[in-house]
């Protein structure tokens, strides 16, 4: 497995990636690698010829007051895991080599970026837009892989490969959980051991919504009500928003199959985000 930190390597090895007719699979992180990661490795080691994935923590996507100098970091079991599991090249750019200086161009997706954390994380989508086409263009993968824990930002990935004619294919895996249903996330390294246990309170409530709508409940504030309760009842926890949302992430007045209940919930210092489709 190859680590390169220069743009100029990582196009090359591409460049001869391409010359043989290989086709390229790319999972871009911010590391601090888990399970939910480790998923979509294995699926392009099956699926491609060529594994990179990018380690980065992107400063462009945290708000000023957000946890950029605290999001968690460990290159070193990093690059163990990713070797398991099958990557062939690590990325793992410094923040110069992504944005030098006098770096002025950004990517803004509209509408479907406005709603859920695009309103408590302004800029954020922005940031990630604009890592994700440099990325792309460095890489140039046939398969991107996102985790759907992130569902806004690979709706948004997905609408801005369209948008913007870029020829590759944008999948997004399933979310990968613990035991006690906790999405698997780099910040749950964050959380105290109370609040911990506490967070299972997330999948738990999206599970109970989930069986309401099953029960023939379609009133959405009956559903995200009785969620809030359930997630306030944590000592705590403050709610960025609970909300049932169609394809295009509109709001919806009536519960229809295959809207999804999104939610972001923080707890002490450490916002979690999490959804399922019902
Ligand atoms: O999901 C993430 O880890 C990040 O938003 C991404 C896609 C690597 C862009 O920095």
């Amino acid at each position: 497995m190859k680590i390169y930190r220069k743009t100029r390597d990582v196009s090359a090895f591409v460049k001869s990636v391409k010359a043989k007719g290989k086709r390229i699979g790319f999972i871009p992180t911010m590391g601090y690698l888990h399970e939910g990661h480790l998923s979509l490795m294995r699926r392009a080691r099956q699926e491609t010829d060529v594994v990179v994935i990018s380690i980065f923590v992107n400063p462009k996507q945290f708000g000023p007051k957000e946890d950029y100098r605290r999001y968690p970091r460990n290159i070193k079991k990093d690059e163990r895991l990713a070797r398991l599991s099958g990557v062939d090249l690590i990325f793992y750019p410094s923040v110069s080599q992504v944005y030098p200086k006098g770096y002025l161009t950004h990517i803004d997706v509209e509408g479907v970026t406005e709603g859920l954390c695009g309103v408590f994380r302004p800029g954020h989508f922005r940031g990630v837009a604009t890592v994700c086409c440099k990325l792309f263009n460095i890489v140039r993968p046939e398969i991107a892989y996102f985790g759907w824990k992130d569902a806004q930002q690979a709706i948004m990935i997905k609408r801005m490969v369209k948008d913007l004619n870029m020829d590759l294919a944008i999948k997004a895996l399933p979310i990968v959980r613990e035991a006690d249903g906790l999405a698997m996330s780099s910040r749950n390294k964050r959380l105290s051991s109370r609040q911990r246990k506490d967070a299972a309170v997330l999948y738990k409530a999206l599970s109970i919504a989930r069986r309401l709508i099953r029960e023939g409940q379609k009133s959405p504030v009956a559903i995200t009500s009785k969620m809030g309760r359930m997630i306030k009842a944590k000592k705590g926890t403050r709610i960025d928003y609970i909300s049932i949302v169609d394809e295009g992430l509109a709001g919806v007045k009536r519960v229809k199959k295959g809207n999804m209940i999104a939610l972001a919930v923080w707890f002490g210092k450490t916002r979690l985000i999490d959804n399922v489709i019902v």
